[in-house]
């Protein structure tokens, strides 16, 4: 009988480090050797697209592609898969240009509430990228290992068998994996474990910052572009833009703790969600400076497991004796931030905007800007969005009875 081989033993609870490349990043993690593959694409690394139902390999929805071949992300181990190839349904398509699979199904209506959708379109990527010539009898079979609990079949494989057709010579390949940032997270109450890119540690006490913060690819989940005007001249103004230190004054909630060189600065910021408060640490990374246009990236964690990214432009051009203060922004959130949804988040955000040029307007003044050392409150914030969203029928309304007199006269 064969002596059992050496294999490494690991204290139950302590951490292994794993690298991977999923969606075409490469990846790397410490992880206990008891997470699941799907674990730790969703919580480790913040793709929630690969979904978990049965957890026992029964009910598929936790399919993605392994080395090329489809696995139930439940059943494996992700301390198994060192020097993987992981492909999820993140890489798949983007949200501007989708897999012929996603529009399939899109045009198909073969989804419904969509929680089995990631599990087919991958399983049915597998089946077509290895048997380009399966008919639309045996689709029932090959697909039999996801399962859906509301749309019934009959829409997915005529979605499926669609494209089949259209592509017997080969499905194309996942339209949306090469390098780029994935967004590292603390698991609540989880064992510390992080999971972040190799190029993009975000720990705020790691002192291997990154050289260059870049930004996912795909649609934000906050677009920002509002212009402020302001009563300082361009040059005033410009002098706000030039002092990255005096310009982190004037954003509400902020604070800069330490420059790292190459423009990088190491910082802070807290916002207020009624009892819940947000505490961002991250990094911030002058791409250009000049008198009248400052471009930067930045990032940075929540102590509860969100993630906020941004790239942001902000441009001065004369406006009379004052100046126009134009702010573009795309903000990626994840975590609990981003279960504020999209409206709320970006009336927030357009809120705090406005508030930051109102202080860089007073610090081109020559004033220490009003900036309260408090965390902006989203209640506050949202009392001036509603007033504001309250005022705007009566505006339309008094506008409306304007014209009418005036038409009548
Ligand atoms: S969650 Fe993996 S097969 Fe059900
Ligand atoms: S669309 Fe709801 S489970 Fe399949």
């Amino acid at each position: 009988m064969s002596s059992p081989s050496a294999q490494p033993l690991t204290e139950a609870g302590s951490e292994i480090e794993v690298n991977l490349t999923v969606n075409g990043t490469p990846t790397s993690m410490r992880l206990p050797a008891r997470v699941t593959l799907s674990d730790a694409l969703r919580d480790h690394l913040g793709l929630t697209g690969t979904h978990v139902g049965c957890e026992h390999g029964i009910c598929g929805m936790c399919t993605v592609l392994v080395d090329g071949q489809a696995a139930r992300a439940c059943l494996l181990f992700a301390v198994q898969l060192d020097g993987a190839q992981v492909t999820t349904v993140e890489g798949l398509g983007r949200v501007d240009d989708l897999h012929p699979l996603q529009e399939s199904f899109g045009r198909h209506h073969a989804l419904q509430c969509g929680f089995c959708t990631p599990g087919f379109l991958m399983s049915s990527y597998d089946l077509l990228s290895h048997e380009p010539d399966v008919t639309r009898e045996d689709l029932p079979a090959e697909l039999s290992g996801v399962l859906c609990r509301c749309t019934g079949y009959r829409n997915i494989i005529d979605a499926v068998d669609e494209v089949a057709e259209a592509h017997r010579d080969g499905i194309p390949g996942p339209g949306n994996c090469a390098a780029r940032t994935l967004v590292g997270r603390t698991p609540a109450g989880g064992s510390g474990a992080t999971g972040v890119t190799a190029e993009e540690p975000l720990a705020p006490d790691d002192t291997s910052a990154p050289q260059r913060i870049e930004l996912p690819s795909g649609e934000p989940t906050i677009a920002i572009d509002l212009t402020s005007e302001l009563t300082s001249s361009p040059a005033d103004v410009a002098r706000v833009l030039g002092d990255v230190r005096l310009l982190a004054r004037c954003l509400p909630g902020a604070e800069l703790t330490e420059e790292l060189g190459d423009d990088r600065y190491r910082g802070r910021a807290r916002i207020a969600l009624g009892p819940v408060r947000l505490s961002f640490q991250g990094l911030a990374q002058v791409l250009e400076q000049r008198a009248d246009r400052i471009v930067l990236n930045a990032q940075g964690k929540d102590t509860g497991g969100g993630s906020a990214q941004a790239g942001i432009i902000m441009a001065a051009t004369p406006s009379g004796s004052g100046t126009s203060l134009h702010a573009e922004a795309s903000v990626f959130l994840t975590g609990r931030i981003a279960g504020f949804g999209r409206s709320l988040a970006g009336d927030v955000s357009k809120r705090m905007f406005e508030d930051f040029a109102r202080a860089i307007d007073q610090a081109a003044a020559g004033a220490e800007p009003e900036v309260s050392a408090r965390p902006p409150s989203v209640f506050v914030l949202l009392a001036g969005v509603l007033r504001s969203r309250a005022r705007a029928p009566f505006v339309r309304l008094t506008r409306a009875l304007r014209r009418r007199r005036s038409q009548d006269r």
